[in-house]
Protein backbone atom coordinates (compact mmCIF):
# COMPACT_ATOMS: atom_id res chain seq x y z
CA UNK A 1 0.00 0.00 0.00
CA UNK A 2 1.39 3.69 -1.00
CA UNK A 3 1.33 6.21 1.23
CA UNK A 4 -1.10 8.20 -0.62
CA UNK A 5 -3.86 4.98 0.17
CA UNK A 6 -2.89 5.04 3.67
CA UNK A 7 -3.31 8.60 4.27
CA UNK A 8 -6.78 8.47 2.65
CA UNK A 9 -7.72 5.56 4.92
CA UNK A 10 -6.45 6.97 8.31
CA UNK A 11 -8.43 8.97 10.19
CA UNK A 12 -7.34 9.42 13.57
CA UNK A 13 -9.84 11.53 15.33
CA UNK A 14 -11.77 9.69 17.61
CA UNK A 15 -14.88 11.42 18.19
CA UNK A 16 -17.93 9.05 16.65
CA UNK A 17 -18.19 6.29 14.40
CA UNK A 18 -19.14 8.52 11.40
CA UNK A 19 -17.21 6.81 8.35
CA UNK A 20 -16.17 10.61 6.93
CA UNK A 21 -14.68 12.16 10.05
CA UNK A 22 -16.47 14.76 12.37
CA UNK A 23 -15.40 18.16 13.25
CA UNK A 24 -14.39 18.54 16.92
CA UNK A 25 -15.37 22.87 17.37
CA UNK A 26 -14.25 22.59 20.86
CA UNK A 27 -12.32 25.57 22.64
CA UNK A 28 -11.15 23.13 25.57
CA UNK A 29 -11.77 19.69 27.16
CA UNK A 30 -13.50 18.01 30.19
CA UNK A 31 -11.08 16.95 32.44
CA UNK A 32 -12.51 14.20 34.81
CA UNK A 33 -10.22 15.31 37.85
CA UNK A 34 -7.64 18.02 38.87
CA UNK A 35 -4.84 15.12 39.14
CA UNK A 36 -6.18 13.76 35.21
CA UNK A 37 -5.63 18.74 34.53
CA UNK A 38 -2.14 18.57 35.61
CA UNK A 39 -1.16 15.24 33.86
CA UNK A 40 -2.31 16.15 30.78
CA UNK A 41 -0.72 19.72 30.94
CA UNK A 42 2.74 18.09 31.75
CA UNK A 43 2.39 15.83 29.10
CA UNK A 44 2.55 13.46 31.70
CA UNK A 45 -0.17 11.52 29.76
CA UNK A 46 -1.36 12.39 26.70
CA UNK A 47 -4.91 13.84 26.13
CA UNK A 48 -6.33 17.01 24.92
CA UNK A 49 -5.79 19.87 26.83
CA UNK A 50 -6.51 23.27 25.01
CA UNK A 51 -7.19 23.63 21.21
CA UNK A 52 -4.61 26.53 20.73
CA UNK A 53 -1.65 23.52 20.55
CA UNK A 54 -4.42 20.18 21.18
CA UNK A 55 -7.92 19.71 18.72
CA UNK A 56 -8.60 16.52 17.01
CA UNK A 57 -9.26 17.56 14.21
CA UNK A 58 -6.39 19.35 13.36
CA UNK A 59 -4.47 16.34 14.89
CA UNK A 60 -6.29 14.24 12.20
CA UNK A 61 -4.82 16.78 9.41
CA UNK A 62 -1.32 16.43 10.80
CA UNK A 63 -1.31 13.08 11.01
CA UNK A 64 -3.06 11.87 7.47
CA UNK A 65 -0.35 14.75 6.23
CA UNK A 66 2.94 12.82 7.79
CA UNK A 67 1.66 9.59 6.52
CA UNK A 68 1.58 11.12 3.01
CA UNK A 69 4.91 12.63 3.40
CA UNK A 70 6.50 9.71 5.04
CA UNK A 71 7.54 11.90 8.33
CA UNK A 72 7.43 10.88 12.07
CA UNK A 73 5.21 13.51 11.99
CA UNK A 74 3.64 16.96 11.19
CA UNK A 75 2.17 20.13 12.70
CA UNK A 76 0.10 22.44 11.42
CA UNK A 77 0.00 26.32 11.68
CA UNK A 78 -2.45 29.30 10.74
CA UNK A 79 -0.56 29.98 7.69
CA UNK A 80 2.16 28.99 5.44
CA UNK A 81 4.06 32.32 6.64
CA UNK A 82 3.00 31.52 10.23
CA UNK A 83 4.88 28.51 9.50
CA UNK A 84 8.16 30.32 8.23
CA UNK A 85 8.23 32.25 11.54
CA UNK A 86 7.67 29.30 13.75
CA UNK A 87 10.86 27.59 12.07
CA UNK A 88 12.99 30.71 12.61
CA UNK A 89 12.01 31.52 15.99
CA UNK A 90 12.61 27.87 16.96
CA UNK A 91 15.39 26.73 15.38
CA UNK A 92 17.74 30.47 15.09
CA UNK A 93 19.30 32.85 17.72
CA UNK A 94 21.12 35.58 17.51
CA UNK A 95 24.47 35.68 15.41
CA UNK A 96 22.86 32.85 13.07
CA UNK A 97 22.74 32.87 9.19
CA UNK A 98 20.56 31.67 6.90
CA UNK A 99 20.65 30.95 3.31
CA UNK A 100 17.43 31.39 1.45
CA UNK A 101 17.25 30.40 -2.79
CA UNK A 102 17.13 33.47 -4.29
CA UNK A 103 13.74 34.64 -6.06
CA UNK A 104 11.20 32.45 -3.54
CA UNK A 105 7.73 34.05 -3.64
CA UNK A 106 8.85 37.22 -2.01
CA UNK A 107 7.11 37.45 1.18
CA UNK A 108 9.10 34.34 2.45
CA UNK A 109 12.74 36.09 1.47
CA UNK A 110 11.28 39.46 3.24
CA UNK A 111 10.03 37.76 6.33
CA UNK A 112 13.95 36.45 7.05
CA UNK A 113 15.38 39.87 5.54
CA UNK A 114 13.29 42.75 7.00
CA UNK A 115 12.44 41.28 10.21
CA UNK A 116 14.94 38.88 11.49
CA UNK A 117 17.92 41.24 11.07
CA UNK A 118 17.15 43.58 13.55
CA UNK A 119 17.77 40.57 16.03
CA UNK A 120 21.02 39.53 14.34
CA UNK A 121 19.87 37.02 12.31
CA UNK A 122 21.08 37.48 8.93
CA UNK A 123 20.04 36.09 5.33
CA UNK A 124 21.38 35.78 1.56
CA UNK A 125 19.66 34.59 -1.59
CA UNK A 126 21.63 32.24 -3.71
CA UNK A 127 20.75 31.36 -7.10
CA UNK A 128 19.17 28.07 -6.46
CA UNK A 129 21.65 25.48 -9.00
CA UNK A 130 24.68 27.63 -8.65
CA UNK A 131 26.50 25.20 -6.17
CA UNK A 132 29.73 26.99 -6.22
CA UNK A 133 27.56 30.14 -5.06
CA UNK A 134 25.66 27.70 -2.57
CA UNK A 135 29.70 26.80 -1.33
CA UNK A 136 31.07 29.92 -1.36
CA UNK A 137 28.17 31.78 0.58
CA UNK A 138 27.73 29.25 3.23
CA UNK A 139 29.44 30.68 6.74
CA UNK A 140 30.30 28.90 9.87
CA UNK A 141 27.35 30.87 11.04
CA UNK A 142 24.54 29.26 8.61
CA UNK A 143 22.21 27.31 10.49
CA UNK A 144 19.18 26.68 7.93
CA UNK A 145 19.16 26.32 4.40
CA UNK A 146 15.61 26.75 2.71
CA UNK A 147 14.38 26.56 -0.67
CA UNK A 148 11.31 26.10 -2.60
CA UNK A 149 11.05 23.00 -5.29
CA UNK A 150 10.26 23.99 -7.79
CA UNK A 151 10.38 27.66 -7.21
CA UNK A 152 7.64 30.23 -7.72
CA UNK A 153 7.26 31.49 -10.54
CA UNK A 154 10.14 30.26 -12.67
CA UNK A 155 9.83 26.81 -11.69
CA UNK A 156 13.24 26.06 -10.83
CA UNK A 157 13.95 22.55 -9.73
CA UNK A 158 17.05 22.45 -6.65
CA UNK A 159 19.01 19.71 -6.72
CA UNK A 160 17.75 18.25 -3.21
CA UNK A 161 20.20 15.27 -2.93
CA UNK A 162 22.91 17.48 -3.50
CA UNK A 163 21.94 20.53 -0.82
CA UNK A 164 21.22 17.59 1.93
CA UNK A 165 24.87 16.67 1.79
CA UNK A 166 25.62 19.67 1.88
CA UNK A 167 24.07 20.90 4.97
CA UNK A 168 24.45 17.19 6.77
CA UNK A 169 27.86 18.10 6.23
CA UNK A 170 27.62 21.61 8.10
CA UNK A 171 24.72 20.80 10.56
CA UNK A 172 22.59 22.68 8.95
CA UNK A 173 18.83 22.98 9.07
CA UNK A 174 17.47 21.76 5.35
CA UNK A 175 14.01 22.80 4.76
CA UNK A 176 11.95 22.21 1.17
CA UNK A 177 8.97 23.95 0.56
CA UNK A 178 6.72 21.80 -1.24
CA UNK A 179 3.75 23.86 -1.56
CA UNK A 180 3.85 23.29 -5.60
CA UNK A 181 4.25 19.59 -5.74
CA UNK A 182 2.81 18.32 -2.87
CA UNK A 183 3.27 14.96 -1.38
CA UNK A 184 1.60 13.08 -4.15
CA UNK A 185 4.66 14.45 -6.59
CA UNK A 186 7.37 14.45 -4.60
CA UNK A 187 8.47 13.74 -0.79
CA UNK A 188 11.32 15.86 0.15
CA UNK A 189 12.22 14.05 3.37
CA UNK A 190 12.72 11.03 1.39
CA UNK A 191 15.24 12.89 -0.90
CA UNK A 192 17.39 14.48 2.52
CA UNK A 193 15.61 17.42 3.47
CA UNK A 194 14.94 17.87 7.28
CA UNK A 195 12.14 19.61 7.22
CA UNK A 196 9.04 19.75 4.54
CA UNK A 197 6.50 22.83 4.17
CA UNK A 198 3.58 23.46 2.79
CA UNK A 199 1.15 26.86 2.34
CA UNK A 200 -2.43 24.39 2.93
CA UNK A 201 -4.19 27.13 1.10
CA UNK A 202 -3.31 26.23 -2.34
CA UNK A 203 -3.34 22.54 -3.55
CA UNK A 204 -4.26 20.73 -0.40
CA UNK A 205 -7.06 22.75 -0.13
CA UNK A 206 -7.66 22.83 -3.80
CA UNK A 207 -10.64 25.04 -3.94
CA UNK A 208 -9.12 27.93 -2.34
CA UNK A 209 -10.90 28.23 0.75
CA UNK A 210 -8.64 28.18 3.71
CA UNK A 211 -5.51 29.99 4.79
CA UNK A 212 -3.00 27.43 6.50
CA UNK A 213 0.69 25.91 6.69
CA UNK A 214 2.20 22.61 7.88
CA UNK A 215 5.71 21.57 8.75
CA UNK A 216 6.74 17.63 8.23
CA UNK A 217 9.52 16.21 9.53
CA UNK A 218 11.38 14.00 12.14
CA UNK A 219 9.47 13.60 15.62
CA UNK A 220 12.59 15.52 17.67
CA UNK A 221 12.02 18.69 15.19
CA UNK A 222 8.65 18.72 15.23
CA UNK A 223 7.98 18.69 19.29
CA UNK A 224 10.42 21.59 19.11
CA UNK A 225 7.97 23.19 17.22
CA UNK A 226 4.95 21.96 18.74
CA UNK A 227 6.36 24.24 22.07
CA UNK A 228 7.00 27.36 19.96
CA UNK A 229 3.07 27.07 18.73
CA UNK A 230 1.47 26.81 22.69
CA UNK A 231 3.48 29.73 23.31
CA UNK A 232 2.86 31.26 19.95
CA UNK A 233 -1.23 30.21 19.04
CA UNK A 234 -0.45 30.53 15.43
CA UNK A 235 -2.55 27.50 15.75
CA UNK A 236 -4.94 26.23 11.73
CA UNK A 237 -8.43 26.19 13.22
CA UNK A 238 -10.19 22.84 14.02
CA UNK A 239 -12.51 23.76 10.58
CA UNK A 240 -9.85 24.17 8.54
CA UNK A 241 -8.02 21.60 9.57
CA UNK A 242 -11.34 19.56 8.83
CA UNK A 243 -11.82 20.69 5.62
CA UNK A 244 -7.76 20.12 4.58
CA UNK A 245 -8.49 16.51 6.18
CA UNK A 246 -11.05 15.93 3.35
CA UNK A 247 -8.67 17.57 1.00
CA UNK A 248 -5.94 15.34 1.17
CA UNK A 249 -8.72 12.47 0.19
CA UNK A 250 -8.54 14.02 -3.93
CA UNK A 251 -5.28 15.26 -3.61
CA UNK A 252 -3.96 12.94 -6.10
CA UNK A 253 -6.71 12.88 -8.39
CA UNK A 254 -6.95 16.77 -8.43
CA UNK A 255 -3.26 17.05 -8.99
CA UNK A 256 -3.29 14.66 -12.26
CA UNK A 257 -6.27 16.15 -13.37
CA UNK A 258 -4.80 19.78 -13.10
CA UNK A 259 -0.84 18.43 -14.42
CA UNK A 260 -2.70 17.18 -17.61
CA UNK A 261 -4.20 20.96 -18.31
CA UNK A 262 -1.36 22.62 -17.44
CA UNK A 263 0.73 19.93 -20.17
CA UNK A 264 -2.11 20.57 -22.79
CA UNK A 265 -2.25 24.61 -22.43
CA UNK A 266 2.23 24.83 -22.29
CA UNK A 267 2.59 22.71 -25.18
CA UNK A 268 0.18 25.24 -27.04
CA UNK A 269 2.26 28.08 -25.53
CA UNK A 270 5.37 26.38 -26.77
CA UNK A 271 4.87 27.30 -30.21
CA UNK A 272 2.76 30.81 -30.01
CA UNK A 273 4.60 33.22 -31.66
CA UNK A 274 4.18 36.02 -29.12
CA UNK A 275 5.28 34.11 -26.30
CA UNK A 276 8.87 34.67 -25.98
CA UNK A 277 10.02 31.89 -23.45
CA UNK A 278 7.83 29.24 -21.48
CA UNK A 279 8.84 28.26 -17.64
CA UNK A 280 7.48 24.57 -16.86
CA UNK A 281 8.52 21.36 -15.55
CA UNK A 282 6.66 20.17 -19.18
CA UNK A 283 9.81 21.54 -20.81
CA UNK A 284 12.41 20.56 -17.97
CA UNK A 285 11.97 17.44 -16.37
CA UNK A 286 11.50 13.90 -18.12
CA UNK A 287 10.03 12.33 -14.77
CA UNK A 288 6.48 12.52 -15.45
CA UNK A 289 5.67 11.22 -12.27
CA UNK A 290 7.05 15.51 -10.61
CA UNK A 291 5.34 17.45 -12.89
CA UNK A 292 3.71 20.86 -11.78
CA UNK A 293 0.76 22.40 -13.06
CA UNK A 294 2.22 26.16 -12.55
CA UNK A 295 3.55 27.76 -15.05
CA UNK A 296 4.91 31.04 -16.52
CA UNK A 297 5.51 32.73 -19.45
CA UNK A 298 7.28 35.69 -21.00
CA UNK A 299 4.47 38.00 -23.42
CA UNK A 300 6.45 40.03 -26.05
CA UNK A 301 6.27 43.93 -25.60
CA UNK A 302 7.11 43.52 -21.53
CA UNK A 303 4.82 44.74 -18.51
CA UNK A 304 2.48 47.40 -20.30
CA UNK A 305 1.31 44.27 -22.73
CA UNK A 306 1.57 41.61 -19.86
CA UNK A 307 -1.39 43.41 -18.25
CA UNK A 308 -3.02 44.40 -21.06
CA UNK A 309 -3.28 40.16 -21.57
CA UNK A 310 -4.30 39.84 -18.02
CA UNK A 311 -6.85 42.53 -18.03
CA UNK A 312 -8.66 40.73 -21.42
CA UNK A 313 -8.65 37.36 -19.95
CA UNK A 314 -12.57 35.97 -19.27
CA UNK A 315 -12.59 33.23 -17.69
CA UNK A 316 -9.02 32.91 -15.86
CA UNK A 317 -9.27 34.57 -12.61
CA UNK A 318 -6.96 37.43 -11.75
CA UNK A 319 -6.08 35.51 -8.44
CA UNK A 320 -2.66 35.40 -6.13
CA UNK A 321 -3.25 32.07 -5.55
CA UNK A 322 -2.47 28.67 -6.64
CA UNK A 323 -4.08 25.04 -6.38
CA UNK A 324 -8.05 26.36 -7.21
CA UNK A 325 -10.29 24.50 -9.09
CA UNK A 326 -10.63 27.83 -11.05
CA UNK A 327 -7.60 28.54 -13.52
CA UNK A 328 -5.38 31.35 -11.73
CA UNK A 329 -3.15 34.14 -13.17
CA UNK A 330 -0.67 36.75 -11.45
CA UNK A 331 1.76 39.22 -12.19
CA UNK A 332 4.77 38.25 -10.48
CA UNK A 333 6.94 41.35 -10.68
CA UNK A 334 3.99 42.99 -9.45
CA UNK A 335 2.25 41.16 -6.69
CA UNK A 336 4.07 38.20 -5.28
CA UNK A 337 7.17 39.16 -5.92
CA UNK A 338 7.24 42.76 -5.66
CA UNK A 339 8.76 42.84 -2.55
CA UNK A 340 12.68 42.48 -4.66
CA UNK A 341 14.08 45.38 -5.93
CA UNK A 342 14.07 46.03 -9.75
CA UNK A 343 18.11 44.56 -9.31
CA UNK A 344 17.00 41.43 -8.01
CA UNK A 345 14.09 40.63 -9.83
CA UNK A 346 16.27 41.32 -13.11
CA UNK A 347 19.10 38.63 -11.31
CA UNK A 348 16.66 36.16 -10.50
CA UNK A 349 14.21 36.20 -13.92
CA UNK A 350 11.30 38.04 -12.63
CA UNK A 351 10.39 39.60 -15.55
CA UNK A 352 8.33 42.60 -16.47
CA UNK A 353 6.31 40.46 -18.80
CA UNK A 354 6.58 37.45 -16.88
CA UNK A 355 2.48 36.28 -16.27
CA UNK A 356 2.18 33.24 -13.72
CA UNK A 357 -0.48 30.53 -14.52
CA UNK A 358 -2.12 27.80 -12.54
CA UNK A 359 -3.98 25.36 -14.32
CA UNK A 360 -7.36 24.97 -12.93
CA UNK A 361 -9.50 22.39 -13.38
CA UNK A 362 -11.83 23.69 -16.17
CA UNK A 363 -11.70 22.20 -19.84
CA UNK A 364 -8.09 22.72 -21.24
CA UNK A 365 -9.69 23.78 -24.48
CA UNK A 366 -11.48 26.91 -22.80
CA UNK A 367 -8.33 27.75 -20.56
CA UNK A 368 -6.34 27.83 -24.24
CA UNK A 369 -9.34 29.54 -25.89
CA UNK A 370 -9.28 32.59 -23.13
CA UNK A 371 -5.33 32.90 -23.52
CA UNK A 372 -5.53 32.67 -27.39
CA UNK A 373 -7.92 35.60 -26.99
CA UNK A 374 -5.85 37.00 -24.61
CA UNK A 375 -2.81 37.35 -25.71
CA UNK A 376 -3.79 38.25 -29.16
CA UNK A 377 -6.14 41.01 -27.26
CA UNK A 378 -2.54 42.42 -25.73
CA UNK A 379 -0.01 41.90 -28.62
CA UNK A 380 -2.76 43.45 -31.35
CA UNK A 381 -4.16 46.09 -28.42
CA UNK A 382 -7.68 44.54 -29.93
CA UNK A 383 -10.82 45.28 -28.11
CA UNK A 384 -11.43 42.03 -25.89
CA UNK A 385 -14.20 39.78 -27.60
CA UNK A 386 -14.28 36.67 -25.60
CA UNK A 387 -17.60 35.32 -24.62
C1 LIG B 1 5.51 28.56 -2.24
C2 LIG B 1 4.84 29.32 -1.13
N1 LIG B 1 5.23 29.10 0.14
C3 LIG B 1 4.65 29.77 1.16
C4 LIG B 1 3.67 30.71 0.96
C5 LIG B 1 3.05 31.44 2.12
O1 LIG B 1 1.90 30.78 2.51
P1 LIG B 1 0.59 31.52 3.12
O2 LIG B 1 0.03 32.39 2.05
O3 LIG B 1 -0.27 30.37 3.51
O4 LIG B 1 1.05 32.31 4.29
C6 LIG B 1 3.23 30.95 -0.34
C7 LIG B 1 2.12 31.92 -0.54
O5 LIG B 1 1.58 32.19 -1.50
C8 LIG B 1 3.83 30.25 -1.43
O6 LIG B 1 3.46 30.47 -2.70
Amino acid sequence: MDSITQGIHSNFADLTDSHAPAISMTSAYDFNSAQEAKDRFSGKVTGNVYSRFTNPSVDNFQRKLAIMEGAESAIAFSSGMSAYLALAVSFLKQGDHVLLAGGIFGTTTHLFRQYFDKFGITAKSVNVNNKEEWKKKLLPTTKMIIVESPSNPLIKMADIQWLSTLTKANNIIFVVDNTLLTPVNQNPLKMGADLVLHSTGKFIDGQGRTVGGVIAGRKAHIDILRSYLRSSGTCMSAFDAWVLSHSLDTLKARMAAHINNAKAIVSWLNINPNVRKVYSTFNSLLDSSSHCPVFSFIIRGGEDTAWRCIDSMCLISRCTNIGDTKTLVTHPATTTHARYTDEEQAHYGIDKGLIRICAGLESSEDIIHDLAQSISCAVDRNVCNAP
